[in-house]
């Protein structure tokens, strides 16, 4: 049985005043919630603060990004040993905008995987196709490298804790949401190719989330697909009230 997660995303939103209130109201909301799991991922200045706020209930905190080493000269990036230190247990990693905005390949966030388990945090990868791709009939050949790319070689022992998120490129922030139908289809890709790349358990323990402009009045339909086990999302997390409807709208 794979326990639902919820993950907001804030990207690069928020400020001292906006972050704490938020964390606090979605904390009134969910913070008591044991039917899913439910994770904040501020951006990196905020985490502390966040942290802080939901101490001692049952919400989690994760990063939006992290560096493979542990540590060394390397001026502005942040390791996943300082991410456990302030009391994350998250990291968000492949975002599609550093995957395409930064030229985040396959190979880093491979690396980045490997780091953040040697850490102990659960890494919520990220995958999904470009409309371009999608249009050329090329989905599964780019799930399939993604997959593959990050997967290959990592210590069987952690592989257990992986989440990964599909995130069609298409759909985030644009309004335009994959249909249930869409979305089951490339969950169940990405679990056949995980199976393949890990084993058939490991695949079938392993949640996988889905991303791209969901919203309370979409979230129930996409959750009940049987191979989405909750959402990474984006703009509806930025408002304690849309982000707890979608978390509730998949309980039952
Ligand atoms: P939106 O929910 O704003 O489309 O963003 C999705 C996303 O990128 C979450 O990581």
């Amino acid at each position: 049985m794979r326990r639902p997660l919820f993950a907001g995303n804030w990207k690069m939103y928020t400020n001292t005043r906006e972050a704490g209130e938020l964390a606090a109201g979605v904390r009134k909301q969910l913070g008591e919630l044991d039917a899913v799991d439910v994770v904040l991922c501020p951006p990196f200045v905020y985490l502390a603060d966040v942290v802080d706020v939901v101490r001692g209930s049952r919400i989690g905190v994760g990063a939006q990004n992290t560096h493979w080493e542990a540590q060394g000269a390397f001026t502005g990036e942040i390791a996943p040993a300082m991410l456990k230190d302030i009391g994350c247990t998250y990291v968000i990693i492949g975002h599609s905008e550093r995957r395409h905005g930064l030229g985040e390949t396959d190979q880093l966030v491979h690396k980045k995987t490997a780091a953040a388990l040697a850490a102990g945090l659960t890494p919520i990868v990220c995958v999904g196709e470009l409309l371009e791709e999608r249009e050329q009939g090329k989905t599964n050949s780019v799930l399939e490298r993604q997959v593959h790319g990050f997967l290959k070689g990592l210590p069987s022992e952690s592989l257990g804790r992986i989440v990964i998120a599909y995130e069609p490129v298409w759909a985030i922030g644009t309004g335009k949401t994959a249909t249930p139908a869409q979305a089951q289809e490339a969950h169940i890709f990405i679990r056949k190719e995980a199976a393949k790349a890990t084993t058939p358990a490991v695949a079938a323990g392993m949640r996988i989330l889905y991303g791209g402009s969901v919203k309370p009045d979409n979230a129930k339909e996409l959750k009940s697909q049987p191979d989405v086990d909750g959402a990474l999302v984006g703009g509806a997390s930025l408002k304690a009230d849309s982000f707890a409807a979608i978390a509730r709208a998949a309980i039952k």
